[in-house]
């Protein structure tokens, strides 16, 4: 796979990704990202220009994606609508790139024999309760709770049945949360961090009890990596580190990090539809592939992504205060 395009290489995982591709491969990479407001130009910046290069263009335009996609001989898929909160404000920009977007790709690769991998999310599942012994395996039934995860359930959807029916050599991996760098303020952890470090408060929906099964990017990256060159085409594959915590535990932590009192946190309203806990039981890749996450220490890799948004002010700044105004409007 000597030409890759990344979609949303501009954004949190996708810049993520095309980093781990200039370092660990020989491969020329070109990035298709419409630029919205999750894109940092600057993730990408100080790449070598002979081998990444950037093309700004909506995934859902087939004048745009399928010359492009001729041109190279893998597809990584990441971008997509992402954040679950503003599917509740408005679904349809998550219908239209989500949905659409992976409907004009597919097509695209299909008409020129690309191979595909699509990158989606655990929360195709739905969640589990807080006592359930289960965790999220290949088998487990779509069951997808808000607008962003129904949206990635259905692309999840086209993937499989442009194998089946058209044999496109495709791929799906299905990933927990990420943390790390270059994550949008909009988050949870980069909103906390940056909360307290303004000498502000976490603020945590509902009863702060909800899990999340923490990755991070790095190794998001090098698990997608490990399925382009080597996993088996038709196939999902679950990506998870076994990072289960509490939102609780988390801003305890970053609470911590700061040397603050770890109750001083605003329990602000819950988020429609709010799913419980979301778990990854990640043998199959592990097993197949002999993948292992690098960051397997969840409070140092916290600690160190605090450090990274200490050292990188001036990039947050830009986003923070409009993104506090929109969720204080809704008493978050
Ligand atoms: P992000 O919001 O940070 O970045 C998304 C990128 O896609 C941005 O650069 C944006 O400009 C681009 N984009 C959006 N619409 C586009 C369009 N129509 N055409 C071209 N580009 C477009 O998202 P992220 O957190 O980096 O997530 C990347 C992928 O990983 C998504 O598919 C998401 O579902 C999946 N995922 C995310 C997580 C997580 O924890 N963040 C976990 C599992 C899977
Ligand atoms: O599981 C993978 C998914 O993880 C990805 O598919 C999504 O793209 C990604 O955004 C993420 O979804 P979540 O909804 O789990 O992440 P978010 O950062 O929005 O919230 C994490 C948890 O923290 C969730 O239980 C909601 C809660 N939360 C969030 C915010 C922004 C708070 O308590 N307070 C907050 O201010």
């Amino acid at each position: 796979m000597d030409r890759v395009l990344v979609t949303g290489g501009a954004g949190f995982i996708g810049s993520n990704f095309v980093h781990h591709l200039v370092e660990h491969t020989d491969a020329t990479i070109t990035v298709l990202d419409k630029m919205t407001y999750a894109a940092n130009a600057e993730a990408l910046a100080g790449l070598p220009a002979d081998r990444v290069r950037l093309v700004v263009g909506d995934i859902a335009d087939e004048t745009v994606v399928e010359p492009l996609v001729a041109e190279h001989d893998a597809v990584v898929h990441y971008a997509a609508e992402s954040h679950n909160d503003n599917s509740l404000d408005d679904p349809s920009p998550f219908i239209r790139t989500n949905l659409l977007g992976t409907f004009t790709l597919l097509e695209a690769v299909r008409r020129a024999g690309v191979r595909f991998h699509h990158v989606s999310t655990d929360e195709v599942y739905g969640d589990l309760d807080l006592d359930d012994p289960k965790r999220f395996t290949e088998d487990t039934p779509y069951n997808p709770s808000s607008p962003y995860s129904a949206s990635k359930a259905g692309s999840d959807h086209l993937v499989r049945a442009w194998v089946r029916s058209f044999g496109v050599r495709a791929t799906i991996s299905n990933c927990s949360n990420n943390y790390g760098p270059w994550q949008h303020v909009e988050k949870f952890i980069p909103r906390q961090i940056t909360n307290v470090a303004d000498g502000g408060r976490p603020k945590v929906y509902g009863d702060g009890l909800n899990v999340r099964d923490w990755i991070h990017t790095e190794d998001h990256s090098s698990a997608v990596l490990a399925i382009l060159e080597r996993g088996r085409i038709g196939e999902t594959y679950l990506i998870g580190a076994d990072g289960e915590r509490s939102n609780l535990e988390v801003v305890r932590a970053i609470l911590r990090h700061f040397g603050r009192d770890e109750d001083d946190i605003d329990f602000v309203n819950d988020r429609a539809g709010h799913d419980r806990r979301y778990a990854i039981e990640s043998g199959k890749l592990r097993a197949e592939l002999g993948w292992r996450p690098t960051y397997d220490d969840f409070d140092a890799g916290l600690a160190a992504t605090i450090e990274w948004y200490l050292a990188h002010d001036g990039w947050w700044r830009r986003a923070k205060a409009s993104t506090e105004a929109a969720y204080a409007a809704k008493g978050q």
